[in-house]
């Protein structure tokens, strides 16, 4: 039986940016896809419903003319499908192969993690959202992208929020988006700046791999791609970072078995990313009418995949809710699926699970949560710790 889109009109934006695990679970129990009035988008939050999307881009589209990203941002690969995709993507992907990653950018990572705790691991205490993940992510960013090495790291995190605040800006706030466009213009000059050597010299760095791909890229094109890199490349290694030390700090027997067995840390951020996933929700477009599950949807109808819900489906998870470092290994949809997965993951795993986090509890002696100043979180589109106080004994 198929029914057109059901609506909910009881679930409030601040309980989805709250805590938006109550009202997936309401909304995957639902239907297929489901109108949610304060999200003004139709939610998608069952796991084998978003595979299926994910592997017929015919019918459910990643190009989408009219969306906020591309008059932000640029066309970039992530509004475009097919050949037109599979070219862009070529470029970013020769810069964060894994063999790359592990020889080129695994050493410069563990410069600036090395680097960073210096500065405060004499202190006894900290929020390591500003010490270490927010400035982490950026350092880490600009490298890879081969940025001039004198940005600001804040400026890295303005840019990136502001260029992400933009493209969600659905009620259309003049302040917003001109807060964007010049994110964008910021942006356009760091290009300008640093692509001059990348041309000369090759090097692994995103900037040389678009400057010497093999389909020439347009300056637009890159600009649109670096933009995309910039807006979602920040924030989810910032809060992947705070999300594993969070779960790991509050899961002592975990925490444990971690520290006896190193290995165990690459598994604690592919068991973070799962449990709280960074990315919780992107965007996709029905190009016809078509049945999903037990839904009819629309041609143009605009949908929005739950990775964050689809992540806690009792279908595919056991004890979805729970942090488990030893549920059994199983593909998850934090770095999404089909042929926009991840272009980073190879890179995120290296920085936050191989080198960051491990880090961290080797140099923060008893390392623990603050006795008096709460952790907070917060989002839903994209989510993970605004603050993560924390003490160690020096
Ligand atoms: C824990 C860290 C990360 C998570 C959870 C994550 C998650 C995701 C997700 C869910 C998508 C799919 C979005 C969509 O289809 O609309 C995506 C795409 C992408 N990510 Fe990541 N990401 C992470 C880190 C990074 C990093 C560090 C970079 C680059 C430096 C990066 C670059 C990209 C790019 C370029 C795409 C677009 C791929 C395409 O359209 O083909 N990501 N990411």
């Amino acid at each position: 039986m198929h029914s057109l889109v059901p609506t909910m009109d009881d679930i409030g934006f601040e309980e989805l940016m709250n805590d938006p695990y109550p009202s997936f679970d309401r909304i995957r129990k639902e239907a297929s896809a489901v109108w949610v009035s304060s999200a003004r988008i139709n939610l998608v939050t069952r796991f084998d419903d978003i595979m299926h999307i994910e592997r017929n881009h015919a019918d459910f589209a990643s190009t989408n003319p009219g969306s906020l990203m591309n008059k932000i941002m640029g066309h970039s690969l992530m509004r475009k499908d097919d050949e037109e995709h599979q070219v862009e993507r070529k470029a970013v992907e020769t810069a964060f192969r894994p063999g790359v990653v592990k020889q080129y950018w695994a050493p410069r990572l563990e410069a600036i993690s090395d680097r960073l705790i210096a500065g405060f691991e004499k202190d006894g205490e900290t929020d390591l959202f500003n010490a270490f993940a927010a400035p982490m992510a950026a350092y880490g960013l600009t490298e890879l992208l081969g940025f001039k090495s004198d940005v600001a790291w804040q400026d890295m995190c303005d840019w990136s929020q502001s260029l992400m605040d933009a493209v969600g800006n659905y009620t259309a706030d003049p302040a917003i988006e001109a807060r964007g466009h010049a994110a964008a213009a910021s942006i356009a000059t760091e290009i300008d700046r640093a692509m001059p050597e990348h041309r000369a010299t090759e090097n692994p760095s995103v900037l040389s791999s678009m400057a010497h791909a093999e389909s020439l890229h347009s300056i637009d094109q890159i600009r649109a791609n670096v933009n995309v890199i910039v807006g979602g490349g920040l924030n989810e290694p910032r809060d992947s970072i705070l999300t594993t030390v969070m779960a790991l700090l509050s899961n002592p027997d975990q925490l444990a078995q971690v520290r006896e067995n190193r290995k165990l840390f690459a598994k604690a951020f592919e068991e973070a990313v799962r449990w709280v996933a960074p990315i919780g929700m992107y965007p996709r477009r029905v190009t016809r009418d078509v049945v999903l599950g037990d839904t009819q949807l629309k041609e143009g109808d605009q949908i929005g995949l739950c990775v964050g819900a689809a992540n806690r489906d009792p279908s595919r998870f056991e004890n979805a809710h729970a942090f488990d470092i030893n549920r059994p290994r199983q593909g998850h949809l934090g770095f999404g699926a089909g042929p926009h997965f991840c272009a980073g993951t190879w890179v995120a795993r290296q920085m936050v699970g191989e080198i960051a986090v491990p880090m961290l509890f080797d140099r923060l002696k008893n390392l623990r949560l603050h006795d008096s100043k709460p952790v907070t979180e917060r989002g839903w589109v994209f989510r993970g710790p605004t603050s993560l106080p924390v003490q160690w004994d020096v």
